[in-house]
């Protein structure tokens, strides 16, 4: 890859875990945990491109919660755990690998971004909680332009900031739906592929396929 200027990230499945939550409470929960954080994650993700298509904004935390509250129903999983799934999804873990790819990548002069569903106020959080201040040039969020991943009005946001071509962003993301999204949009779009999942059939396949982020440094 060439001529890239900024590197922008997905946040929540490519920097944070976001079955990290459900997965701390994995002792209270029982072996259903795993299904019950991807049902609860599928149908976060599912309300977000709804209202989106419905013209009903909320933003992600409020989201975050409606798609809990389902999820708790149709796995029975007691209310009492509510407010403690949802502090726990404030401070999602990071990726092992992550902190230390962000201070190489810093270290080369790249423009550092964040590009996300989350309000600037949980990714401040997540950023904070995990000791990743001062890492980012900037958090995008997609709150300037209240309308979810993958509108084209989302992957905008660094193109008009940096005064930069899109084909000088790599772009990476974990969901193969938003690297569609940002491929589409112009971007080089990069795919963490970190549980060999099978890609989508949106009209872009990414030259760059990834296991973890250690692997970006090779190819930037
Ligand atoms: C985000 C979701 C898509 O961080 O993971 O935007």
């Amino acid at each position: 890859m060439k001529n890239i200027k900024a590197i922008i990230f997905d946040a929540y499945g490519t920097l944070f875990d976001v079955n990290s939550a459900a997965e701390k409470c994995k002792d209270k929960i029982g072996n259903k945990w795993e299904g019950f954080a991807n049902y609860w994650r599928t149908t976060q993700l599912e309300y977000t491109w709804l209202r989106s298509l419905m013209n009903r904004h909320k933003d992600f935390w409020q989201v975050t919660e409606d798609s809990l509250d389902k999820s708790m129903r149709a796995f029975d999983i007691s209310t009492s755990m509510r407010s403690e799934l949802l502090d726990l999804y404030k401070v999602l873990s990071p990726f092992k690998e992550v902190p230390e790819v962000l201070k190489i990548l810093k270290e080369r002069n790249y423009k550092l971004g964040i590009l996300s569903n989350g309000t600037p106020a949980l990714l401040n959080e997540l950023i904070e909680s995990n000791n990743l201040k001062n890492t980012f040039d900037d958090v995008f969020s997609i709150e300037e332009v209240k309308i979810y991943k993958p509108n084209s009005k989302v992957y905008d946001l660094p193109i008009k900031k940096y005064n930069i071509q899109k084909d000088e962003v790599a772009f990476l993301s974990a969901n193969t739906w938003d690297v569609s999204g940002g491929g589409n949009y112009g971007y080089n779009s990069i795919w963490v592929n970190r549980n060999k999942n099978i890609f989508d059939n949106l009209d872009y396949k990414p030259s760059n396929e990834i296991n973890n982020l250690k692997q970006l440094l090779d190819l930037v």
